[in-house]
């Protein structure tokens, strides 16, 4: 039902973080992507910032590409930043924004995520949006708390009209590079819930935005996902520099009946 009125396209993405030389991308890239998949799946690989330019051409064979983060600002004294321009100009479709482990890393990134979102979606770029709760906030059941804060902070305040450029990943962060997934019941719940928080802020316009899974998929789940009707697609890490892996998490979502 959900499918009808929602973006329509399921969205597999790898987030290879940083793994993989330069050298060694285009071969993985082909490897990762080499079957047919349906009109219904968009498949996106989002590498380090470093291999973009190797990979500026994956849009002719049916790939999107995407990067990991991108600075708030279009340009300036930035040392060591990238902006979305940048990235817009190597052929980039996505930025992923608000990553669980950027988060950690930057003590300020929680403050940058909103200005970030606003000017990837301005200079072009759809925006893969990532929220998730720690173990603690789950173990003491506030993760819908939680993930309603990240959005009203990250979200609330865009105008409803970019919303067909954004996609969220709900990421939780125990389940991050655990090979603990959440449990299809956990995944449909966060899934109704951001769905339904993102209703009451914008109302229908909302319906465009996808919402995907991340945390731990793999070949050996990503049929359970695939059976989630409000699973949009999958936000992949490990599992995406692992070919046979990767390839039979598109094919989950390839069979997917809607
Ligand atoms: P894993 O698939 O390795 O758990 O990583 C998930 C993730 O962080 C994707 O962005």
């Amino acid at each position: 039902m959900i499918h009808s009125d929602l973006k329509s396209r399921d969205l597999i993405a790898a987030n290879w973080k940083m793994n993989v030389l330069p050298s060694e991308s285009q071969s993985l890239a082909f490897s990762l992507c080499d079957l047919a998949w349906s009109e219904n799946i968009e498949v996106l690989i989002c590498p380090p910032f470093t291999h973009l330019f190797a990979l500026r051409d994956l849009r002719k064979d049916g790939i999107c590409l995407g990067a990991q983060d991108c600075h708030e600002a279009l340009k300036g004294p930035y040392t060591g930043e990238v902006s979305a321009l940048m990235l817009k100009d190597l052929n980039c479709d996505y930025v992923i924004l608000g990553h669980s482990e950027r988060r950690r890393m930057n003590p300020h990134e929680d403050q940058n995520i909103h200005s970030k979102i606003k000017t990837a979606m301005a200079s072009g770029l759809n925006v893969i949006y990532c929220c998730g709760e720690s173990l603690d906030i789950r173990i003491a059941n506030a993760e819908k708390d939680f993930i309603h804060r990240q959005l009203k902070k990250d979200l609330f305040e865009l105008e409803a009209d970019v919303l067909d450029k954004l996609t969220i990943a709900y990421e939780p962060i125990w389940a991050i590079g655990t090979g603990k997934h959440a449990t299809p019941e956990q995944i449909k719940e966060m899934h109704l819930f951001i769905r339904s928080a993102l209703k009451s802020q914008f109302g229908l316009q909302s319906n465009v935005v996808r919402i995907i899974y991340g945390g731990s998929v793999n070949a050996a789940n990503s049929d359970m996902l695939a059976s989630i009707q409000e699973v949009q697609g999958v936000l992949v890490g490990g599992a995406s520099l692992i070919p046979d892996e990767f390839k039979s998490i598109i094919n989950s979502f390839n069979q997917r009946k809607n």
